[in-house]
């Protein structure tokens, strides 16, 4: 192998599943329904108009069986068999990633094929609509489920684990995120502080750009396959 890096990080954005067909979040007016993400995306929205935020999460699970994993998503399932370490944290609620292939992979926004009961707290999947007054089969009480994603203001999933892999990698690189939400968008100035070489790789300059020490601009689809092949053995 020739590989120079022994500890991979890389960090997906919405940006990664954009050539599948997935709307990103902030680009093309960032407007669903004409309410912000922020606005659908919260505890409070959720308490204000559950139904409008479950049609939200309802909308975009239906979305998923009309999608495809692309080649970045394949390019990165084949990269974590490349290096000694390597984990995926993906800000996407897709299952894209895990269709391509990919294994050490995090959701740490969440899952749409997943709901939670606020009640009993258990995790099940859900591939259809979920419905108000669905009953939790495990704690058996009726409107308790909610989507399984991390709403703004909620602690995202797994940092222990996310923490620990940035502060030991000696490569992250991040991939078609905007770098606008925290605590993702601080990631890059972990890695660097850990003595990491940090690449992001996106359309444009995202706005954590002058923290990488590597900018590659371009679609994912071309870009993340080129940058892994120039590091690894493919
Ligand atoms: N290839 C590479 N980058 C792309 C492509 C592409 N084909 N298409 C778009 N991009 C870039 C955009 O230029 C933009 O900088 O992807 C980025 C997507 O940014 P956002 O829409 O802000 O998505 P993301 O960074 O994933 O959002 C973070 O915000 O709303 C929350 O929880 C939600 O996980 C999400 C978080």
């Amino acid at each position: 192998m020739k590989n120079e890096f022994k500890q991979v990080v890389v960090l997906t954005g919405a940006g990664v599943s954009a050539e599948s067909g997935l709307s990103t979040f902030r680009d093309g007016g960032g407007l669903w329904e004409n309410h912000r993400v922020e606005e659908v995306a919260t505890p409070e929205a959720y308490d204000r108009d559950p139904e409008l935020v479950q049609r939200f999460y309802n909308t975009r699970r239906k979305a998923l069986k009309t999608v495809e994993p692309n080649v970045a998503h394949k390019t990165l399932a084949k990269a974590e068999k490349c290096f000694e370490s390597f984990l995926l944290v993906t800000q996407n609620v897709d299952d894209l990633h895990e269709r391509a292939g990919s294994k050490k992979l995090l959701h740490m926004h969440g899952e749409l094929l997943k709901m939670r009961c606020v009640q009993c707290h258990k995790i099940a999947p859900i591939h259809e609509d979920l419905q108000l007054d669905r009953i939790c089969e495990h704690c058996e009480r009726t409107g308790t489920l909610r989507p399984h994603i991390v709403w703004f203001g909620e602690m995202p999933f797994y940092m222990d684990d996310i923490m620990r892999a940035l502060m030991q990698c000696d490569l992250f690189v991040s991939i078609g995120t905007s770098g606008s939400v925290y605590p993702a968008a601080g990631f890059v100035e972990i890695a660097n502080q850990s003595g990491a070489k940090t690449v992001e790789i996106n359309l444009q300059r995202s706005d954590q750009n002058s923290h990488f020490q590597q900018s590659i601009q371009g679609l994912a689809s071309q870009t993340v396959h080129d940058f892994f092949e120039s590091i690894t053995q493919f």
